[in-house]
């Protein structure tokens, strides 16, 4: 598998550091932290949602991947060979994260699509009449063909990247365009701070009126944390099982878990500030970052259409460097388990997933099959970060609490006692305790609430499907 070939190759220490470091950050920030995070804080009430997120962040996001990485290098197996090699009952924890992957790609490109072409937009002219932006943006998703035929050529992108395996352009490409799209969202938080009215803002994101929390936030806040941070679905074991014996776990989940959540704080301190200065709905939903970023632009004159340009550009090698790690996921299981040549894979992976997405980007423009009247895409996107994710993170801390050996664990996170780490014994606990339990506390206090809005019931749905694939996976 190709993913972490940066990271296996013999180099420096520090350069093969910072290569991890990278790859594993290019899958962690995408279109979750820049699109999605601002959208949903918004919808949530924003600043008890922001709270309860980054108190996720920490302590059950840092613990998950710090265990995710420790799984992969321990067992230097990809998702569902690490749980295989391990334990064969345990495999289907993996097949849950391959279908994780699968459903997570039924929708990503769609968005991945929008963000490409807002590339040709902003170039051709889309700045010129800010007041038409919303409307344009509402026009765009809702054509049946246009937004299409922009995810068919992301996706090609995808798959020109995958079947040539991850380690080569595109993790130069991140390298140097995401450091610079964190510093365009620098520009664009500075622009948007600077309008009349804007500390509203600022207020909605950072003040908490916990008045706002039920239990369907703080589901939504505990779904964003995996979601953002590539988790639950066996992500970041692949990656960890690149990973050097020398290489520091505790130090680089630090690096990787700072960073995401930067950039999603970033994101939201860029875009709200400005939404309230421009008189918008903090609930605008997923047309966000395609509105208020380049209406903001267009404030800025020339050097304006410059910045719109090179944050589009960002933000699609954003979503590639993230949407690129599912796919791999995936792919690695058809060729680890299946037996499957790589272009093979990619391309019967590529197709199942397009056919998602072709019936995910219809159903906002209206077209197509609803359950308990929501379309695909809302039904992926639910079934994803709010089930799927949640479930496949409190299994893999079930399975190192329970099935893996404490000193074995022990060994792999401090490099055989040569790294300390004092906080391993909380670390244990928790994953072995604790998250399990508040994950499940959360999610069914989610489900439950989600049946006022008919959305409980799509949530049990996942729950048979990730039963069924649990005794499915028993045969395989
Ligand atoms: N974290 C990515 C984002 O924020 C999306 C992503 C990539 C992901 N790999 C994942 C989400 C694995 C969940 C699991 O855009």
């Amino acid at each position: 598998m190709a993913t972490g070939n940066a990271a296996a190759t013999p180099r420096d220490n520090w350069g093969s550091k910072l290569g991890f470091v990278m790859a594993a950050a290019g899958s962690a920030v995408g279109l979750g932290n820049i699109w999605k995070f601002p959208y949903t804080a918004g919808e949530n009430g924003g600043g008890a949602f922001v709270l309860i997120y980054l108190a996720f962040v920490i302590v059950i996001g840092f613990s998950v991947m710090l265990t995710e990485f420790a799984i992969g290098r321990h067992t230097s197996r990809a998702a569902v060979g690490s749980f295989k090699t391990t334990d064969r009952r345990w495999s289907f924890v993996g097949i849950i994260g391959v279908l994780s992957g699968l459903l997570i790609m039924g929708f990503y490109p769609v968005v991945g699509g929008w963000a490409l072409a807002y590339i040709p937009k902003v170039a051709t002219g889309l700045l010129d009449n800010p007041q038409d932006i919303g409307e344009s943006f509402g026009g765009f998703i809702s054509n049946p063909t246009q937004p299409l035929l922009w995810m068919a050529a992301y996706f090609i992108l995808n798959i020109v990247i995958v079947s040539k395996g991850i380690s080569g352009g595109i993790e130069k490409a991140g390298k140097i365009l995401m450091p610079l799209l964190f510093l365009i969202l620098v520009v664009v938080a500075v622009k948007g701070l600077s309008l009349p009215g804007a500390s509203a803002g600022l207020e909605f994101l950072f003040k908490p009126d916990f008045s706002k929390v039920d239990s369907h936030v703080v589901l939504a806040a505990l779904g964003q944390a995996f979601f953002s941070l590539s988790l639950g679905m066996g992500c970041m074991i692949t990656y960890g099982s690149y990973l050097k014996k020398k290489e520091n776990l505790v130090q680089t989940t630090g690096m990787v878990v700072g960073m995401d959540t930067a950039v999603a704080l970033l994101a939201g301190i860029a875009m709200f500030p400005a939404m309230f200065a421009f008189n918008m709905e903090p609930a605008a939903g997923p047309g966000l970052v395609f509105v208020v970023v380049p209406q903001l632009f267009a404030e800025m004159g020339h050097i304006g259409l410059l910045f719109a340009l090179m944050f589009f550009i960002g933000l699609t090698v954003a979503a590639l460097t993230s949407s690129v790690s599912l796919l791999e996921v995936v792919v690695s299981y058809l060729i680890d388990e299946k037996g499957m040549k790589r272009v093979n894979a990619v391309l019967s992976a590529s197709a199942v997933m397009a056919v998602m997405c072709i019936f995910a980007s219809l159903s906002l423009g209206g077209i197509g099959p609803k359950l308990f009247d929501t379309g695909v895409f809302d039904i992926f996107d639910l079934l994803t970060d709010k089930v799927f994710l949640a479930v496949g993170g409190m299994l893999i801390c079930i399975f190192a609490g329970w099935r893996l050996n404490r000193v074995d664990l022990e060994k792999e996170i401090t490099n055989n006692g040569k790294i300390a780490f004092p906080l391993f014994g909380l670390w244990y606990n928790l994953v072995k305790y604790v998250i399990p339990v508040a994950v499940a506390v959360v999610a069914c206090a989610g489900i439950i609430s989600g049946f006022e809005s008919g959305k409980g019931a799509i949530m049990v749905l996942a729950i048979a499907i990730i039963g069924c694939s649990a005794l499915i996976s028993k045969k395989l």
